[in-house]
C-alpha cells in the first residue's frame, strides 16, 4: 500500500510503500534534499532527520553534501553530478526553483524550473509494491545543452562501512556476482556500449558488510534502460554514500528545447531488512507484478536450433528437428540464424529478410505450418539492428549504419550497426518485422543484436548525439507496436547471449536468452548472478549437447536437464542424434519440468547454498503449497556424508510430502534441520525434490 504525503510546514514528502519510507525535503533555496530511505518511520519521526551533513562552518564544503535528490551541478555542490546543464549564454550552475507537486495514484511529482533561465524540472517517484521508481523529465523553451541528465540519485544512510555487490563478464560469462567495499570517491559502472552489455549490468546493491542470504539491510538501485548507461557510487570521508545513475555515454550532449523534452529512463530503488535472499524476492515479484508483460503465463517448453544446425538451416533439417522436439514434450520450436537472404555464414545477409529460396523453396509457411501441425507455436530468429556489408540492405542504403566521415567503418562479426534513430530506418524494420509476423504466423521473436556500436555518427543530422538515446527508443517503440498489433506474438530479447538484460527490455519481452555458454556448470553461476535481480521466469536456459560447444566440457544429460530447468527450460541439442536413452530421459525431464513449473516460474527463490566447486549447490522455489529443491554436487571428494539441506520459507506447523517417496516431512524440521538431499554418489550428481504441504 502506498502512501504520499506532503508536511507543508516542514516542506518535506514523505512516501511509505511496502516495506520502506523515503523522503525528501526542500532546503531553504529549494534544492530538492534527501530525508530518509529506509525502514518504515511515521510522519512526525521523518522530521527529526533533517540534518546537514557537515557544519556550516566547513568554509569548503557544501553543508549538504551528498544529499542532493538529483545533485545537480552549480553553486557549492561538488558532489558527482547528477545533472549538467549549460544554456545557451554559457552559463552552466542550476538554480532550482519550487513550483509545484502533485500526487496521484502513488505517484508524486515535483514541478522545478531554473531561477533565470527556461529549464523546467520535474522529479518523478512511484511507489511499486517494495520499490520506488524514480525518474527525471526535463522540458524548455529555448535550447539548453544538458550534458548529464541522470535518473535519480539516491543517499544511503551513514553506515560504519558499505559494501557492494554487483554483476561482470563478458561474452559466454555473463553475470558473475561480485561482492567487494566500496571504495572512497567514485566507483563506475556502465557501458559505453550502446547496449546493455554483458560486461555489467545495471545495477547495484549496497550493505554495510554484514548482510547474509538471510539477514540484514540491503539497499539496491536498478535502472531500467537497454542503451549505454553509468551507476556512480560516491563515498566521502563524511560517512556519506550516494548511487546515481542514469543513461548515457561519454561525451554525448542531449539538446533538450522547444518540442524536445528529455525524459530519462526509471531508476527503481529498493530497500529490504531481509538479506540479499530477500532482496532478490522483492525484486522478483517488482519484474513479475509491474516490469514483465504477461507475466501470469507460463512460458512454454522451447527448442531452438542454433547449436544443432549452425548456419545450416534447411526445411528438411528443421522439420526432423520439430518432430523430434514435439515428441519430446516441446511446445515452442524456434528456428535460428540461417532462414534469410544469403545467410549461409556470419560473413553475409544480414539486412536481406526475405526468406531463402535454395533452403525453403516454398516460403517459411510449409514448416510454420507443419510445426503447428505438431502443436507447437513456432518462433524464429531475427537481428533487426544488423546488416552485413555483404548485403543487398547494405549496397542499396550505406549510409543506414552508424558512422563517420572520415572514419573506417569497424565490423565486429562481420557485421555493422543500422542507425535505428532515422525514421527511415525503424520504418523499414516496422515493415518487414510486421509483415514476416503477420502473414507467416510467427508466434515468437528471438531479438537478437551481435554486437556494440563504434563510430556511432549520423552525417548530415544537426544534432547527432541523439542516436545514442533515440536508437534504444526506436527499438522499445517498435517492440511495442508489434507487441500491440500482434497480441499474441511473445519476444525473447538476445544480444549474443546476455548481453541486453535489463528492466527496460524486460518491459517489452517475455525472456532472455541468458547467455550463448550453456555448460552446466558455468550455468549455475551465471544464473546465480542473474537471479540476483531478474527473475526465474523470463531466464532461458536450454539443454545442449556434451561436449559444450563454448567450454568442450562433458556433462551427464540429467545434471544438464536439472540446472537448465531452474529457469525457463528449453532444448538446444542436436536432438535427431540423441541415443533413445537420452530421448526417454529427456522426454521424463520435460514432463517433470512441466509439473514443477508454476513453482519455479511463478514462485519464490530461496538460494540455500551459492555455486561451490567443492560441495553441494541448491535452490529452491515456493509458491503456494508446493516447494522444489534443486541440488547439484559437481565433485565427490573423500567419501564426504551428505550434510541436509536446511530449507527456507516454508511453514513449520505444517508437513510438506514428497510425491515421489511417499514421504511426509515436518516444516519445522526442515527448517531447523534440513532435507536430506539424497543425491546420487559420483560427481556431477543432480536431484530435483519436489514437496507440497499437506493439508490439515
Ligand atoms: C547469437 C545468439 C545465438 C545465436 C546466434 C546466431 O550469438 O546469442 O543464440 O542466435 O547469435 O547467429
Amino acid at each position: 500500500m502506498a502512501v504520499i504525503s506532503f508536511l507543508e510546514e516542514h516542506r518535506t514528502w514523505v512516501l511509505t510503500g511496502e516495506s520502506c519510507t523515503y523522503a525528501l525535503r526542500l532546503d531553504e533555496d529549494d534544492v530538492p534534499t534527501h530525508v530518509h530511505w529506509g525502514p518504515p518511520l511515521p510522519e512526525a519521526d521523518v522530521v527529526e532527520l533533517m540534518e546537514s551533513t557537515l557544519p556550516w562552518w566547513d568554509g569548503f564544503n557544501d553543508p549538504n553534501e551528498g544529499l542532493g535528490e538529483l545533485a545537480a551541478d552549480g553553486g557549492t555542490r561538488y558532489w558527482t553530478p547528477a545533472l549538467q546543464v549549460r544554456f545557451a549564454d554559457g552559463t552552466r550552475a542550476l538554480e532550482w526553483r519550487y513550483a509545484d507537486h502533485d500526487v496521484t495514484d502513488g505517484h508524486l511529482r515535483l514541478f522545478f524550473e531554473d531561477r533565470h533561465y527556461p529549464l523546467r524540472i520535474t522529479l518523478h517517484y512511484r511507489l511499486r509494491g517494495a520499490v520506488l521508481e524514480r525518474w527525471t523529465e526535463l522540458g524548455a523553451d529555448t535550447d539548453v545543452e544538458v550534458v548529464r541528465a541522470d535518473s535519480a540519485t539516491w543517499a544511503l544512510p551513514v553506515f560504519e562501512d558499505y559494501r557492494l555487490s554487483h554483476v561482470t563478464g563478458r561474452w559466454a560469462a555473463e553475470t558473475q556476482l561480485h561482492r567487494s567495499p566500496v571504495p572512497h570517491g567514485e566507483t563506475v559502472f556502465g557501458s559505453r556500449r550502446g547496449i546493455t552489455s554483458h560486461h555489467a549490468n545495471p545495477w547495484v546493491m549496497v550493505d554495510d558488510g554484514t548482510a547474509t542470504e538471510g539477514h540484514g539491510e540491503v539497499y539496491g538501485i536498478a535502472l531500467a534502460w537497454s542503451g549505454s548507461w553509468r551507476l556512480t557510487t560516491t563515498r566521502s570521508s563524511t560517512g556519506r554514500l550516494t548511487v546515481s545513475g542514469g543513461f548515457g555515454q561519454d561525451g554525448v550532449v542531449h539538446r533538450v528545447g522547444p518540442g524536445r523534452p528529455l525524459t530519462t529512463p526509471v531508476a527503481a530503488g529498493l530497500y529490504t531488512d531481509g538479506g540479499f535472499g530477500a532482496a532478490s524476492r522483492a525484486w522478483h515479484a517488482y519484474v513479475l507484478a509491474h516490469v514483465l508483460p504477461h507475466p501470469d503465463e507460463l512460458r512454454p517448453v522451447l527448442y531452438n536450433s542454433w547449436e544443432a544446425t549452425g548456419f545450416d538451416v534447411t526445411e528438411a533439417g528443421q522439420r526432423a528437428l520439430a518432430e523430434r522436439a514435439a515428441a519430446l514434450g516441446v511446445e515452442l520450436f524456434v528456428m535460428d540464424d540461417g532462414w534469410f537472404g544469403a545467410r549461409t555464414g556470419d560473413h553475409a545477409g544480414l539486412g536481406d529478410w526475405q526468406v531463402n529460396r535454395e533452403r525453403f523453396p516454398d516460403g517459411l509457411k510449409p514448416l510454420v505450418d507443419a510445426v503447428h501441425g505438431l502443436g507447437m507455436r513456432f518462433g524464429i530468429w531475427v537481428e533487426p539492428e544488423m546488416v552485413n556489408p555483404d548485403s543487398d540492405l547494405h549496397r542499396a542504403h550505406p549510409d543506414w549504419v552508424l558512422h563517420h566521415p572520415h572514419r573506417r567503418r569497424s565490423e565486429l562479426r562481420r557485421q555493422l550497426v543500422l542507425n535505428f534513430a532515422r525514421p527511415d530506418v525503424a520504418a523499414w524494420a516496422h515493415e518487414w518485422l510486421d509483415r514476416l509476423v503477420g502473414s507467416q504466423g510467427i508466434d515468437f521473436l528471438k531479438w537478437d543484436m551481435n554486437r556494440p556500436f563504434s563510430e556511432a555518427g549520423w552525417p548530415g543530422e544537426r544534432d547527432q548525439d541523439r542516436l545514442w538515446v533515440e536508437h534504444t527508443r526506436a527499438v522499445y517503440a517498435l517492440l511495442d507496436r508489434l507487441r500491440a498489433d500482434h497480441p499474441g506474438l511473445r519476444i525473447e530479447a538476445c544480444a549474443g547471449g546476455g548481453g541486453r538484460i535489463d528492466l527496460g527490455v524486460l518491459t517489452r519481452t517475455d525472456q532472455v536468452w541468458t547467455s550463448d555458454n550453456t555448460d552446466a556448470l558455468d550455468r549455475l553461476r551465471i544464473q546465480h548472478g542473474y537471479g540476483q535481480v531478474y527473475p526465474a521466469r523470463a531466464m532461458s536456459a536450454w539443454v545442449t549437447d556434451n561436449p559444450n560447444f563454448v567450454t568442450a566440457r562433458s556433462v551427464p544429460l540429467e545434471f544438464r536437464f536439472h540446472v537448465a530447468m531452474a529457469g525457463v527450460l528449453g532444448l538446444g541439442g542436436d536432438i535427431v542424434h540423441w541415443p533413445e536413452d537420452d530421448l526417454t530421459l529427456a522426454r521424463e525431464l520435460v514432463a517433470l519440468y512441466k509439473d514443477i513449473r508454476p513453482v519455479v516460474q511463478h514462485g519464490a527463490l530461496y538460494r540455500l547454498r551459492p555455486p561451490v566447486d567443492d560441495g553441494v549447490t541448491a535452490l529452491q522455489y515456493v509458491h503456494g503449497d508446493r516447494v522444489v529443491v534443486f541440488a547439484y554436487r559437481q565433485a565427490a571428494h573423500f567419501n564426504a556424508p551428505e550434510r541436509p539441506l536446511r530449507l527456507a520459507g516454508l511453514d513449520p506447523a505444517h508437513r510438506y510430502l514428497d510425491p515421489d517417496s511417499g514421504v511426509t516431512h515436518s516444516g519445522a524440521v526442515l527448517l531447523a534441520r534440513g532435507l536430506p538431499p539424497g543425491l546420487p554418489t559420483g560427481d556431477f550428481a543432480s536431484r530435483v525434490v519436489r514437496l507440497e504441504r499437506v493439508k490439515i
